[in-house]
């Protein structure tokens, strides 16, 4: 089928289902452009929990779909490709958290939403990208477990006066990022900002002008009165940088900056899912009940 004529069927079949089509900033241009909200993993967790919808079609990876079950249990969850996971996710699992657990008791553990359900499930709360800081430092304790992603760890302990246990996850795909590459292209392009995800490497982070969300940079480069960007993330988040600043240049840090399972959804895969209603994800009541408490928490805090 030619792509509009996929875009015109899927557009129809998301009335007639009351479905609403959420995709992250990393997934493909044309996945993006149909969707109903794009957003970083903060926006969409939230816009999961309020929709009306009675079908969540969610274009992102296996840990997304699963939060959105989570805070919206009474709906129908589908995540088109059901092989699109988080190797950062799969990073840690249930026993070593609680093994973690038993060497600081008492601590609170903070958990980055790239995570599986069982994980959040043991979690005191969530956070995401955007909201990591204000999240560790909304909590009372002097001390926090987090985990998995350890630099985004590492970066939150820097605007925080907390004793931090990390655990040593990380993004395969933010990871590719070298500092050398960033030296070698802001010598390359002296008049352009370099900004970059919190999931890269610290040695990276250390010479960016901003780091923030993928929705903080959307913000940040609209606001900028700068006119070239490195931009340190997924290559997703090229499409809307330059959609929403057509007088502006948006340079990938690395070619390698492609998450493999953030490009796997095509608008063949939304079509299949909508006309067949799977794959469902849907998270057990027994893991979704205390995995909903640390995202609540979380979403209680404001942006
Ligand atoms: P954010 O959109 O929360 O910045 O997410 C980054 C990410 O790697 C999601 O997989
Ligand atoms: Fe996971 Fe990194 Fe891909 Fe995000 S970009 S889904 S953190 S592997």
């Amino acid at each position: 089928m030619h792509a509009d004529d996929l875009k015109q069927e899927i557009r129809k079949l998301l009335k007639q289902r009351n479905a609403v089509l959420l995709a992250h900033n990393y997934m493909r241009d044309e996945v993006q452009e149909i969707a109903d909200i794009t957003g970083d993993s903060l926006a969409l967790s939230q816009e999961a929990a309020k929709t009306a919808a009675d079908v969540i079609v969610f274009c992102g990876v296996h840990f997304m779909a699963e939060s959105a079950s989570i805070l919206s249990p009474e709906k129908t969850v589908l995540l088109p490709r059901l092989d699109a996971g988080c190797p950062m996710a799969d990073m840690v699992t249930v026993p070593q958290l609680l093994d973690l657990k038993n060497q600081h008791p008492g601590v609170p553990v903070v958990t980055y939403v790239n995570s599986s359900a069982a994980v959040k499930a043991v979690s005191d709360i969530c956070c995401t990208s955007a909201n990591a800081v204000k999240v560790v430092n909304s909590l009372p304790d002097p001390e926090v477990i987090f985990v998995p992603d350890r630099n985004l760890g590492q970066f939150v302990a820097k605007h925080s006066s907390k004793v931090f246990h990390f655990w040593d996850g990380y993004c395969p795909t933010h990871e590719r990022l070298k500092a050398d590459d960033i030296i070698r292209l802001k010598k390359e392009n002296p008049d352009a900002l370099f900004i970059c995800h919190p999931e890269c490497n610290p040695a990276v982070s250390a010479l960016a002008d901003h780091v923030c969300s993928t929705s903080g940079m959307y913000d940040f480069c609209r606001s900028s009165s700068a006119q070239r960007f490195i931009i340190g993330t997924e290559a997703g988040i090229l499409y809307r940088l330059r959609q929403e600043n057509p007088g502006k240049e948006f340079l990938l840090a690395s070619p390698a900056l492609v998450c493999p399972n953030m490009k796997l959804t095509s608008l063949e895969d939304v079509l299949q899912a909508l006309q067949t209603l799977s794959p469902v994800v849907k998270v057990p009541l027994e893991t979704a009940i205390p995995a909903k408490r640390a995202l609540d928490r979380m979403i209680a805090i404001p942006r």
